[in-house]
């Protein structure tokens, strides 16, 4: 290492507890993911064995690829670009694995900050009783009026990039850790209080049953590749997120246990996001199959049905704005500290080219339910095609190449070197087996799954 390295590592922000990495980490991973893509696609595909494969899936390559991301980032200390760029042999591109981490955090974040802006407006509409209705049809045409109104849904959209580029102007440290150490510990409080309440309703057993009986007629090849998709994005993984936060991890973190720790507590909230939904859904007679709209036009109607229903769906929103913050917090994180470490940018210049740039891309989201609803390619909508090509091409892509790289080329002795802590931890028989995982499993369990899924096999 120069003495110009050295000293660029020892002013780079990063975080600065055991907690706050904790606190970043599981904030990047806990999401809309949990509270709007979780239940309304295990309800659409069919409830418990859905979840057996998204399970499955989590454990035998979300697992993996998180470890193995975090562990570049930390070794390298760099943006998602520049440490591939540091640890690849001469001429060879797995740069692009960053290249392609930073589009998909620009095609995440578009349609992510759209559903996070109908979230923070729900927030307000809830506190002001206009979405409290028992009737579906009349918080659909509720929910209905928001999407197709451009003007909302631009300024809604603007106001959730402006908030988060806020928090981002602050720091790793002072920003981004100070503000999901804060906003985890309510996050989890508040969804404890409304399972306790989805449960305690009458025909609470039948919601139970459907998340956790599994019915294996459903799952397709289409099915497996939509909970493999799901597991990388809930894991923010395969787009250079976790190597981005890697790099803010502390060098005596246990990256393997606090890997495990973020999964076992995100698969937490899920499942908790769905034992506060279904149930709630069944026992007044709504369809858990609603769509993406479930949590919007499905759950108003649910909670309008119930005593002290008003609170809690205020509880609810909240809930679900302080998940999108953390995960949006991280998602933006990956192009932020590209224009910063490798380009040199200032990060307050850094943090405002990003969010223009997205304004713009967002706005095609924004707007799928408005001026652009008939505007489609390959037949989607741009809210549905940026989804799409993330979660089920680039972050799957993305993951078979960081198991390659770390299987092939950076090898195991590096990989016991970063993961042990330089010898300070003892856990080769581990390290094993996870490498056996990266070399063999996971990059072809992940390559069959997408060709299968899309119909290629
Ligand atoms: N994991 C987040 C969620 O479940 O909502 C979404 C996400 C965050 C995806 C960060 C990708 C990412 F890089």
């Amino acid at each position: 290492m120069t003495q110009q390295d050295a000293s660029a590592k020892a002013v780079r922000d990063g975080f600065t507890s055991s907690f706050g990495v904790l606190a970043a980490t599981l904030g990047s991973a806990v999401g809309l993911g949990n509270i709007w893509k979780f239940p309304y696609l295990t309800g659409a595909n069919g409830g418990a064995g859905f979840l057996v494969v998204y399970l499955l899936a989590t454990l035998l390559v979300g697992l993996p690829v998180m470890i193995s991301e975090i562990m570049l980032g930390r070794a390298a200390k760099r943006d998602a670009v520049t440490t591939l760029v540091q640890f690849s042999p001469r001429g060879q591109p797995w740069w692009l694995v960053g290249a392609f981490g930073v589009l998909a955090a620009f095609l995440i974040m578009a349609f992510y900050s759209e559903v996070a802006a109908w979230v923070f407006a729900y927030v307000f509409k809830a506190i002001g009783g206009s979405i409290l209705s028992s009737d579906p049809a009349v918080t659909s045409a509720a929910f209905g009026q928001l999407v197709s109104d451009p003007v909302q849904s631009l300024l809604w959209q603007w106001l959730v990039l402006a908030f988060i580029g806020g928090i981002l102007l602050m720091g790793v440290s002072k920003g981004i850790e100070a503000v999901t150490k804060k906003l985890m510990p309510i996050l989890f409080l508040l969804l404890i209080v409304l399972c306790v309440r989805s449960l305690m309703l009458p025909g609470a057993a039948e919601g139970l049953s459907f998340l956790f009986t599994p019915d294996f007629s459903k799952i397709s090849g289409a099915v497996i590749l939509t909970a493999m998709g799901l597991a990388f994005f809930k894991l923010s993984i395969g787009m250079g997120t976790m190597i981005t936060y890697g790099s803010y991890f502390r060098d005596d973190q246990n990256i393997p246990a606090t890997t495990v720790r973020v999964m076992a507590a995100d698969l937490f909230v899920s499942m908790l996001a769905g034992i506060a939904i279904f149930p709630a859904v069944f026992s007044f007679g709504f369809e858990p199959a609603a769509g993406p709209s479930l949590v919007f036009i499905t759950i108003p109607a649910v909670f309008a049905s119930m005593p002290f229903g008003h609170v809690f769906m205020v509880l609810f929103f909240v809930l679900t704005a302080i998940a999108a913050t953390g995960a949006m917090l991280s998602i933006l994180e990956v192009p932020v500290s590209v224009l910063n470490g490798r380009f040199g940018i200032s990060r307050p210049k850094a943090v405002v080219a990003t969010l223009l740039l997205l304004a713009l891309i967002g706005s095609t989201c924004a707007l799928s339910g408005s001026l652009l609803a008939d505007f489609k390619l390959f037949g989607f909508n741009m809210f549905d095609l940026f989804d799409e090509v993330s979660s089920k091409l680039i972050m799957p892509a993305g993951g078979i190449a960081l198991c390659l790289f770390v299987g092939w080329v950076w090898g195991f002795d590096k990989m016991k070197a970063e993961l042990s802590n330089h010898g300070a931890l003892t856990n080769e028989a581990l390290l094993r087996k996870l490498f056996f995982l990266l070399r063999y499993v996971t990059p072809l369990l992940v390559l069959a799954v997408m060709l299968s899924g899309l119909g290629l096999i």
